[in-house]
């Protein structure tokens, strides 16, 4: 559905790079089929232009107008200019997926013509090696083909779920936060390593393979983790030694109330984002 879709990126920075690249990369869309538009950076545009073939105009309603798949890509803070310059311009039937994190689809239905698609996603920085967890949710009246073609192009840089827009603050505090819980743990593995001896190189390389591993173990098993980490546990074994003391310590607790507190975090942000008057739109 994509290949026959022309693709407009209101934003240009990392995380549009991150979808450019790997719709090309996944021979979605044809480069010719992309346009992009940013605020200000006309080298930033220059330079995808020059790798990857898009097609780049510092005029947006341009990009309005030659887009039926419209991807918001500036910042949750941008959003209320951004919809102000060409909310206006949009058209009944084009779809606007946007991954400004925290911005509710409301906010959007209210900036755009009516009858537009919107959809919102959470991808996390891990789209950054086509690896994302992503979720996306409709706005009311937003139908299947519109998620079916946020699904397709969010596919081309890591998994994506569908969840209700009330559980889209969950999402953050689960994926969208989950990368650095995780880079926090390998951290502490590489402390960890050095000092029962390992050299730090020779303990990071070890912690981050062992990370990717255990990951490639769950996905391509399919298997509960809870059976995986028993069939590595021993009885009276390191293994065993090792997660009594995690759970002497608390971890699986303190991950629990980490995600709790950044999916809280996540509504009072998300408040504020609401809030046209706090977004200046
Ligand atoms: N990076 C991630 O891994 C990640 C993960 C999850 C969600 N997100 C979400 O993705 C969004 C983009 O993040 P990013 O990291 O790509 O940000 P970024 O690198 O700062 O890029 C933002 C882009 O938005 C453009 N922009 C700002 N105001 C605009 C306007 N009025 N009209 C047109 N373009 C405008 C900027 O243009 P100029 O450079 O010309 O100002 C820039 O190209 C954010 O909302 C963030 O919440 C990012």
């Amino acid at each position: 559905m994509l290949a026959r879709t022309t693709l407009g990126f209101l934003g240009a920075g990392a995380m549009a790079e991150a979808l450019i690249r790997g719709v090309l990369a996944a021979g979605l869309v044809a480069p010719d089929r992309i346009w992009v538009t940013n605020r200000s950076h006309r080298e930033r545009l220059e330079s995808l232009a020059r790798r990857f073939g898009v097609r780049t105009t510092p005029r947006k309603a341009e990009v309005v107008a030659a887009a039926d798949l419209l991807v918001v890509a500036c910042k949750p803070k941008d959003v209320p200019e951004l919809l102000a310059e060409v909310g206006g311009c949009t058209r009944p039937g084009q779809v606007l997926l946007s991954v400004a994190a925290g911005v509710p689809t409301r906010r959007f239905l209210d900036g755009v013509t009516p009858g537009v698609q919107v959809v919102r996603a959470m991808p996390n920085t891990s789209c950054l090696v086509r690896e994302s967890a992503t979720a996306i949710c409709g706005a009311p009246g937003t139908g299947p083909e519109a998620l079916a073609l946020a699904r397709e192009l969010l596919g081309a840089v890591g998994r994506v779920v569908e969840v209700p827009e009330d559980l889209m603050d969950a999402v953050t505090g689960l994926s969208g936060s989950g990368p650095a819980y995780v880079y926090l743990m390998v951290e502490a593995m590489e402390q960890a390593g050095v000092q029962v001896g390992l050299d730090s190189r020779v303990a990071r390389e070890l912690a981050v393979q062992t990370v990717l591993g255990a990951a490639r173990m769950l996905v391509e098993t399919g298997a509960d983790p809870a059976l995986l980490r028993q069939q590595v546990t021993s009885p009276g074994g390191t293994t065993m030694a090792g997660l009594q003391v995690l759970r002497e310590m608390g971890f699986a607790e303190a991950l629990v109330r980490a995600v709790a507190r950044a999916a809280e975090r996540s509504r009072e942000l998300g408040a504020l984002v609401a809030a046209p008057q706090a977004m200046g739109g």
